[in-house]
């Protein structure tokens, strides 16, 4: 089948999941989430009694026995499986694992161990890619790519109004130091940092509702793609 990449990097709560989401289904293509690769991997190594945060070779141990891919699913998305069963976004989800993502995301054999599941996709066909490094290290070559992001502040406020997403008693300036912390993680890491990769298209999405990223998105796309 045709195969189109296309990619969506940014930093935490800037907007890039829903435009990602609603850009694949314009396009007929399939949205891949990386970050929740991410986190399901940093869910299992909670699971598994490895401290993600002190223990890099511990957790660089435990990933040859472990599998992780996105399936098509009957709904017409995709299905992330782990180990052969499906991962429930509330686990992912869950505070305890946003803490810790960004420390299992440095680890240089996780990226490596990402990097080949990661371009595996690419068979899927059509494939919107969502997540830090896709433009820059994942898919260099991508035909398209974006570079999804905002202030500080909306990025704070939009992740506070996603309930779930939040820890109990959480305020607003707990959520902004939460993502700033990841942000920083993310953007100082040595392998694959957090950057907008030097052909990509910057689009800050302050004052822009969900519908307006889409359209921003869609100009710079041609159409017989
Ligand atoms: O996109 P999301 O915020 O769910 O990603 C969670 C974390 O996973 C990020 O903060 C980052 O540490 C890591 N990540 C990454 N590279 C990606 C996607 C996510 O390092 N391509």
């Amino acid at each position: 089948c045709k195969q189109l990449q296309i990619a969506i990097d940014g930093p935490a709560a800037a907007g890039k999941s829903t435009a990602a989401k609603k850009l694949a289904t314009r396009l007929g293509g399939y949205y891949v989430n990386t970050g929740d690769m991410y986190r399901t991997l940093a869910w299992a190594v909670l699971r598994a009694g490895v401290d993600p945060r002190a223990d890099e070779a511990g957790v660089a141990a435990l990933l040859p026995q472990w599998d992780m891919h996105y399936r098509p699913a009957a709904d017409g998305g995709l299905q992330l499986y782990f180990n052969g069963e499906t991962v429930r976004q509330d686990d992912i989800r869950a505070p305890e694992v946003a803490a810790v993502v960004s420390y299992i995301a440095q680890i240089p054999a996780v990226r490596a161990w990402m990097l080949s599941r990661q371009r595996e996709c690419r068979a899927l066909g059509v494939i919107v890619m969502e997540g830090r490094d896709i433009g820059t290290v994942i898919f260099p070559d991508a035909k398209y790519k974006f570079f999804v992001t905002a202030s500080p502040e909306e990025r704070a406020r939009r992740r506070f109004l996603q309930k779930g997403e939040v820890a109990d008693g959480a305020t607003l300036a707990t959520v902004a130091a939460e993502i700033a912390e990841r942000d920083r993680i993310d953007s100082t890491r040595a392998t694959a940092p957090l950057k907008p990769a030097a052909d990509a298209r910057v689009l800050m999405t302050d004052g822009l509702d969900q519908d307006a990223v889409i359209e921003a998105l869609l100009a710079r796309i041609a159409v017989e793609d």
